[in-house]
């Protein structure tokens, strides 16, 4: 089979992360895939940064469009994010130009994913986002593929790693949620804009692109009830804690009788349960599916390592010629969403 020619547009942690992986692990993806999965070409917005791996072998674009365009590629590797700007324009541009995509960009998706969805089936091309969703578990592949034969009965799990930190750190070291949220600032947890994270708008995006999958209809981001975990006080996870629970930031997305109800909002957990115990930056997805019951995966939702093996994950699919929908059905077909306000349960 001839080389799987990828252009990777963004250069920071993720895609320094895929860099790495494709240069140090050569043979090995040579061999799960019987081809050389190879970088033509490459964008960021800075050329002359030191990024700690070598770079001179590969092609540069300042414009990620003019590299969504290259003759020279075959898959385009969105690692840039935003959900407009130019992730959306190479985006749309890779698909018109027959490529395939892969991206990690939850906010594109969320909140353009279906007319992205429907670009890619009309090119008879794909998009591919496991990275997007709880960074290194694979819970959008476990969705499409492993419980395929399955109805989806519910979804849930803490998808935010940066809301984890904060609401673990302020149990554990009983301080007050502006001084966890600080420390969260030093240690480079926050978003750019750190209302994605602590509004649980993040978090509400992977909810969203999840329920897509699961229920069958189109990404709905819009039908997310949203409350982030800026007004919890020391007071609270003190109060929840006399009573034996934890305050999670907690997804939960089902198909109820009067629609989808998909909600991210802080929640009680018991302190003993799976969801209770889970410290720090983890993630932990909670599937339910009619015949395979209930399935937790747990791990790391963001960073180097996790995010760009998730990456990985679908430029192998690619190599190997497996063409999933993007959101495991075609595009077309799947349902407008009906929302209904959730309950508390
Ligand atoms: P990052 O470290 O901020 O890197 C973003 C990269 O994109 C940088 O290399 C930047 O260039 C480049 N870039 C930004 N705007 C550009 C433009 N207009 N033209 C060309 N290049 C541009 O971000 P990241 O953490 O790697 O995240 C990348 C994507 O993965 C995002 O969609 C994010 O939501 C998603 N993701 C991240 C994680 C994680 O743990 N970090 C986990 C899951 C998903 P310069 O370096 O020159 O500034
Ligand atoms: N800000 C996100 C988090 C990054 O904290 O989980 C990974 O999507």
């Amino acid at each position: 089979l001839p080389p799987l020619r990828l252009g990777i547009a963004g250069l920071g942690t993720v895609g320094v992360g895929v860099v790495k992986i494709i240069r140090q692990k050569a043979n090995l993806l040579a061999d799960r895939t019987g081809r050389p999965i190879v970088i033509t070409a490459i964008s960021a917005r800075t050329r002359d940064k030191d990024r700690g791996v070598p770079l001179t072998d590969y092609a540069w674009e300042d414009d990620p469009v003019a590299l969504a365009k290259r003759d020279d590629i075959d898959v385009f590797v969105e690692l840039m994010g935003g959900s407009d700007g130019p992730a959306k324009a190479a985006t749309e541009t890779a698909l018109a130009n027959g490529k395939d995509v892969v991206t990690a960009n939850k906010a594109l998706l969320a909140l353009h994913g279906q007319a992205l969805a429907e670009a890619a089936e009309s090119a008879d091309q794909v998009i591919r986002f496991e990275a997007a969703v709880a960074g290194g578990i694979p819970v959008v592949k476990a969705l499409t593929e492993g419980l395929a034969g399955n109805d989806i009965t519910r979804v849930m799990g803490v998808m935010n790693g940066t809301c984890n930190y904060i609401l673990t750190r302020m149990q554990s070291a009983g301080l007050a949620y502006d001084e966890v949220f600080e420390e969260a600032n030093q240690l480079g947890y926050l978003e750019a804009d750190p209302n994605l994270d602590v509004g649980g708008i993040d978090a509400g995006h992977k909810l969203a692109l999840l329920s897509a999958i699961a229920f069958g209809t189109k990404v709905d981001f819009k039908g997310v009830e949203l409350e982030g975990i800026q007004r919890i006080t020391i007071d609270d996870i003190n109060q929840a804690a006399d009573m034996g629970y934890r305050i999670k930031l907690l997804g939960v997305a089902q198909m109820t009788g009067r629609g989808l109800e998909q909600r991210m909002s802080p929640c009680l957990v018991p302190d003993s349960s799976p969801l209770g115990q889970l410290e720090g930056g983890t993630n932990m997805v909670v599937l339910e599916g009619d015949q395979v019951g209930q399935i937790v995966l747990r791990g790391a939702g963001a960073g180097e390592g996790p995010t760009a093996s998730a990456v990985m994950s679908d430029i192998i699919d690619i190599a190997r010629g497996i063409r999933v929908p993007t959101f495991g059905k075609p595009a077309k077909g799947l349902a407008q969403a009906t929302s209904a306000k959730a309950s508390a349960s």
